[in-house]
């Protein structure tokens, strides 16, 4: 390859790089979004990791990878939310430093439990066993998201918990657009995202139709009719 080849394909490259995917309808460039910050009254999402002595170590590394995640969904995205981890306590903090520089991410790690933090009155808890639906997102409420992986070991778990601590608690409203055979427990990456974009556009079909796996088979319900082969392939 020469000078002129060589200088061509860094071009290609940089251009690649920067490039904004248009499946994600952004209308900024990577290097802007990465310094997206949110608001100040912008929505509040915590993952909740006061359970993290129910998981395995392998579960435990499944579920920072997920939170990983949820950071890095969040400083792609055109309105940011502020992400919270609560119950983060040293143990985590080291286990996550192990694999990540997380110190500085746009993360607000607090050792503390949810209910000293925020008003129990304006919390509700995602669970997907519980028997009422949510139907907006709203900036007053803050969602708190069970930070654990458990391949459904603890059924019900969070759901019994909200119980004990008196607070509220909602699953998504899947099964109002959904047919889906698989299970509809959701990992902690797809919550957020659900979350977020549903915040951002206001429409569950779209939101669920972006972001739940193909896998789970799921079969968009339009009027009462299922609507055949209408999902994402990218969420794999
Ligand atoms: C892998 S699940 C944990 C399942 C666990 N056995 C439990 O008791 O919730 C991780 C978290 O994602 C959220 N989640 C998953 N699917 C959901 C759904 N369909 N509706 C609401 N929240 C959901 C819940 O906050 C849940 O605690």
């Amino acid at each position: 390859m020469n000078k002129k080849e060589r200088r061509a394909k860094e071009k290609n490259k940089k251009k690649y790089r920067t490039a904004i995917p248009k499946e994600m309808g952004y209308t900024l460039n990577r290097k802007k979004l990465k310094l997206n910050k949110p608001e100040s009254n912008a929505l509040n999402i915590v993952i909740d990791f006061s359970y993290y002595d129910l998981m395995t170590e392998q579960e435990l590394s499944k579920g920072l990878k997920q939170l990983q995640r949820c950071y890095a969904i969040n400083r792609r995205s055109v309105n940011p939310v502020n992400l919270h981890a609560t119950s983060f306590n040293d143990y985590l903090s080291q286990k996550l430093v192990q694999s990540a520089n997380h110190l500085k991410w746009d993360v607000k790690f607090s050792e503390n439990h949810f209910k000293d933090i925020f008003p129990v009155s304006d919390v509700i808890y995602l669970t997907s066993d519980s028997e009422n639906e949510i139907h907006d997102v709203v900036s007053s409420n803050i969602y708190i998201i069970g930070g654990l992986v458990d391949h459904n070991r603890n059924k019900k778990h969070c759901y019994e918990q909200c119980k004990i601590m008196n607070i509220n608690h909602g699953k998504l409203p899947i099964d109002k657009y959904l047919s889906i055979k698989k299970t509809k427990v959701l990992t902690i990456d797809h919550v957020f995202n659900i979350l977020l974009t549903y915040h951002n556009c206001s429409n569950w079909l779209e939101t669920f139709q972006k972001i739940i796996p193909k896998r789970k088979e799921a079969i968009p319900i339009i009027g009462d009719v299922k609507n055949e082969n209408k999902f994402n392939d990218e969420n794999e």
